[in-house]
């Protein structure tokens, strides 16, 4: 079976840096990858080391075509993806192929307020929704910062939630709201990440806070990786430490997610 799953996180936690790096381990692992870039800031090419001149066209420009496939206005977004379920029914233009993943930008633009009927959530709901996945297809979506998300049940089909969380109230207090929105919305497995992490006492305070949401990993503050960002360097290439944890926390978190005990459990308790 495929794989949905959705990074979210207060602004400026690591959810790129994660997302960069998780999509570049799994297709080393053989999987399809599909990254999708859905914070209106968008910027995960950035970390894939790319430049601003090779970003792929924003698939809310994919109105036309999809008035013309679903015989509609174009707003038919949910209609064109049961028409056209499948990873590989997108069009290249819209799917830049990196480092052996496939990386898809919902659109740069920036909604204010409310924001819940905004294309982008329409879009991400339906691609989440309809998209039905082969065996080794991952689909790994790098959220807007916050919790609101481009409407809350965009993620409704995911398979998991990680939230990248760092030392600091707000971003605590971000992540325990995402947690509990992620488990009215009936997402499954709700995961957490601590980043940025300078000494053990904030692990600790972090672990305490998030009570029963799993940290799946710490990542100690490093100044090579802000180094990279700002070289624009491919993250995965210039951070092997970075990348080792990572790899053990995506191990953990596949781990859990095909673990039948881990809805029981929840279910009992
Ligand atoms: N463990 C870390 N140590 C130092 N800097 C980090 C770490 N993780 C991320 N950063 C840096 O923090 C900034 C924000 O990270 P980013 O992944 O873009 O966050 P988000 O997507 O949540 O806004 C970037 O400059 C990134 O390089
Ligand atoms: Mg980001």
């Amino acid at each position: 079976m495929g794989l949905k799953i959705a990074i979210g996180g207060k602004g400026g936690v690591g959810k790129t840096t994660v997302c960069a790096v998780w999509a570049q381990l799994f297709a080393n692992d053989g999987f399809d990858v599909l990254a999708v870039d859905a914070d209106p800031n968008t910027n995960l090419y950035c970390a894939f080391g790319i430049g601003n001149d090779k970003t792929p066209e924003p698939l809310i420009n994919m109105k036309q075509l999809i008035a013309e496939r679903t015989g509609t206005d174009g707003n038919a977004v949910g209609a064109y993806f049961v028409l056209n379920p499948k990873v590989s029914d997108l069009p290249d233009k819209y799917c830049l192929k990196t480092h052996g993943v496939k990386l898809l930008v919902l659109g740069g633009i920036k909604h204010g307020g409310a924001g819940c009927a905004c294309p982008e959530g329409a879009f991400l709901k339906a691609l989440l929704t309809y998209t039905i996945l082969q065996r080794n297809e991952l689909v790994l979506v790098d959220l807007a910062a916050g919790p609101e998300f481009l409407g809350r049940a965009s993620i409704q089909g995911i398979d998991a939630l990680l939230v990248v969380v760092e030392p600091g109230t707000r971003s605590i207090e971000t992540t325990i709201s995402i947690a509990k929105m992620g488990k009215e919305l009936g997402v499954k497995q709700i995961v957490a990440i601590a980043n940025k992490i300078t000494d053990s006492a904030q692990l600790e305070i972090i672990k305490s806070k998030l009570g029963d949401i799993p940290i799946i990993a710490a990542i100690d503050y490093d100044p090579a990786v802000q180094q990279a960002d700002l070289s624009r360097e491919n993250v995965f290439e210039s951070n092997p430490k970075l990348v080792e944890t990572l790899k053990q926390a995506k191990q953990k978190l596949t781990d859990i997610i095909m673990s039948p005990t881990a809805s029981d459990t929840e279910n009992k308790s």
